[in-house]
């Protein structure tokens, strides 16, 4: 399978919405990631149900949900409902992480865990073969446009060497300070899906810097 680029709708003009996701939609881009905030699991609030179910209406690509909550097992239904493809929910949120999974699949959806930063690999070694997708935080969870954590690179191998050791078939996905720079080495350390929000929506030409992207990933 190919790399995949996933721009975060984050960082798109909330003035232009539909502009913003025809354009990924007629680019090389291959997900759109949708970060939902919560204001307490983490210092910020982004946007919710309504802003989703809009954003849904247009998208014509996989939609990975990066749940930024407190509760996500309250939520997961109506997520599904709303057209999420992948529901990624935070370990640092879910004290029953494996019943959490399951609803997930049981509500059609794939299955992702999200890492903080300072949240070691180990702590998935009794869920990874249940597990579609791992989200490595490569920021603190919050913001767009924060500086990317070098130890970031540590964790993918560890990472890969988990899923490879298993035999599991859980993606890699990378999320925060992702740029031209950094891609090419996450993808050589192990990823499979790189988020990017300010490098793609800040550019002068996002379609070619997402195909840019793509290009120096394969
Ligand atoms: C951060 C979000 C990210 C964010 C990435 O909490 O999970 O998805 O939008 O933005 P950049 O690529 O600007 O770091
Ligand atoms: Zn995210």
């Amino acid at each position: 399978m190919s790399n995949l680029i996933a721009p975060s709708i984050l960082a798109a003009d909330f003035a232009n919405l539909q502009r913003d996701i025809e354009m990924v939609n007629n680019s090389e881009a291959d997900w759109f990631h949708i970060d939902i905030m919560d204001g307490v699991f983490v210092p910020n609030i982004s946007f919710g149900m309504p802003v989703l179910k809009a954003i849904s209406k247009h998208a014509k690509k996989t939609i990975d949900v990066h749940l930024m909550i407190v509760n996500p097992d309250q939520y997961i239904q109506t997520f599904a409902d709303l057209g999420a493809n992948i529901l990624t929910v935070h370990y640092e949120a879910c004290p029953h992480l494996h019943r959490t999974i399951q609803a997930i699949k049981a509500a059609g959806m794939k299955a992702g865990v999200a890492l903080n930063p300072h949240t070691p690999i180990a702590v998935l070694e009794d869920v990874i073969k249940d597990l579609d997708l791992v989200c490595i935080m490569s920021v603190n969870p919050g913001f767009g446009g924060q500086s990317f954590i070098e130890n970031t690179y540590k964790k993918v191998s560890q990472l890969r060497h988990l899923i490879d050791f298993t035999e599991s078939d859980c993606l890699i996905e990378i999320d925060g300070g992702v740029t031209g720079k950094n891609a090419n080495a996450l993808i050589e350390a192990g990823a499979n899906v790189l988020v990017a929000g300010s490098y793609v929506f800040g550019a002068e030409n996002p379609t070619e810097t997402i195909e840019d992207l793509k290009n120096l990933i394969g």
